[in-house]
């Protein structure tokens, strides 16, 4: 029978009282603050590790150390506000995140979410056996079957061992997209679409390994009729981000947040970014400059990506999205996800998490009335 309450859900040994994670947002979007706000919720809050060293910056010392410094600094705020579940944030496309990765592991981090790119290379510096403790808190983030497929088949060749969940990010996500940007509205690569084809590709990995492997999803999942439906679709979770944006617990300026809510549905673009993927974001006057040329960096002391090299570079992501974050919107820009447009104000997280719960209740009410009825009708057409 179903149940009018959200159920839990399970990643590996642990279990978070309600399924939804607060995707990690940067930079300086999704710090201790939002992050222990979601986890008091029974939900899993997440800290985005990206530019934690200029978010809060460690006089005198390199950046990747100022990185590694206050990321554990706030991973020990963020613990000294919730007793919940706690996870980081980290791009692949970081050129430190392995040290980032390994910084999390040691200051006892529930989930480590891992996205822009496949966990599946080791990072040069970290010894195996620690590269192994650190897989076992790694949750990566993939945009298809094809990626979930190719992390199982490496992670059970080298380390015998497979991820205890997903999170399948859709082409409505907020921020890099990982999906080529011709297939953004096309049906087949809607996460209704994706879900099952995610969810057939670790099934022989969860009867290799005797363990269930929990699929989470998130982009353009708004609403608790839309956890309800993804639910019935065979997720056991989901991740929101976009909404957690607009709540007073939010680490942004308040002119990033208000940016949300004011948001209407023509302003929501799709931007090349120098991370090497599709963005959705705001257009504003910044981005208007970016398309004129006009923001070009000329030197990068930090080489923070992989995959960005400042002499093509349109823009230097790491500035504008630090500034956006400081609420200086007029030299950044703000990411958001597809559904933007229907925030109407911000709230608690604690309001928020209730009118999801109370959403969901609702959607199963409906649920099964319909379904009574249905089998009401049946039984007439039988007489
Ligand atoms: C402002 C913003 C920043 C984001 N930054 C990151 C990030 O640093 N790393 C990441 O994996 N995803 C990032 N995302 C994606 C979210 O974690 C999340 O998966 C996605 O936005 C969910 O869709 P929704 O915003 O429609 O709920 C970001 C999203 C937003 C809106």
């Amino acid at each position: 029978m179903l149940s009018l309450n959200l159920p839990s859900l399970k990643i590996g040994k642990l279990e978070a009282r309600v399924p939804i994670i607060q995707g990690g947002m940067g930079i300086g979007i999704s710090l201790a603050g939002l992050a222990s706000a979601v986890a008091n919720q029974g939900g899993i809050g997440v800290i985005s590790v990206t530019g934690l060293g200029f978010v809060h910056p460690v006089p005198n010392v390199h950046f990747k150390v100022g990185n590694v410094l206050s990321l554990r600094s706030e991973i020990q705020k963020a613990r000294s506000l919730t007793k919940g579940l706690l996870g980081v944030n980290i791009l692949i496309a970081l050129t430190d995140y392995g040290e980032l990765a390994q910084t999390a592991w040691e200051e006892g981090i529930d989930f480590i979410f891992m996205g822009a790119g496949l966990p599946i290379q080791k990072p040069e510096a970290i010894p195996e056996a620690t590269w192994r403790a650190i897989l076992t808190k790694v949750v990566p983030i993939v945009s298809s079957d094809r990626a979930a497929r190719i992390i199982c088949r490496h992670w059970s060749k080298h380390y015998q061992m497979v991820p205890d969940a997903f999170v399948l990010e859709g082409p409505r996500a907020g921020g890099h997209l990982g999906f080529n940007k011709i297939h953004l509205e096309l049906p087949e690569y809607q996460l209704e679409s994706l879900l099952p084809e995610v969810i057939e590709a670790v099934k022989p990995f969860e009867e290799k390994y005797q363990k269930p492997i929990s699929i989470i999803v998130g982009g353009g999942v708004f609403s608790g009729g839309d956890i309800f439906k993804f639910l019935q679709l065979g997720a056991q979770g989901v991740q929101l981000a976009t909404r957690f944006i607009a709540t007073y617990e939010c680490d942004a300026a308040d002119a990033f947040k208000q940016s949300i809510v004011d948001c209407k549905q023509e302003d929501l673009v799709i931007i090349d970014s120098p991370v090497g993927l599709p963005g959705r974001a705001m257009k504003n006057a910044f981005l208007q400059s970016v398309t004129q040329g006009l923001n070009q960096p000329t030197q990068c002391p930090w080489k923070c990506l992989q995959t960005c090299d400042f002499t093509h570079a349109p823009y230097c992501i790491a500035k504008a999205l630090l500034s956006a974050h400081t609420g200086e919107l007029d030299k950044g820009f703000v990411f958001s996800g597809a559904n933007a447009y229907r925030v109407e104000k911000i709230t608690s997280v604690k309001e928020l998490m209730d009118s999801l719960l109370a959403e969901y209740k609702t959607a199963v009410e409906y649920f099964l009335k319909k379904q009574a009825w249905y089998l009401t009708q049946a039984q007439l057409a039988a007489c």
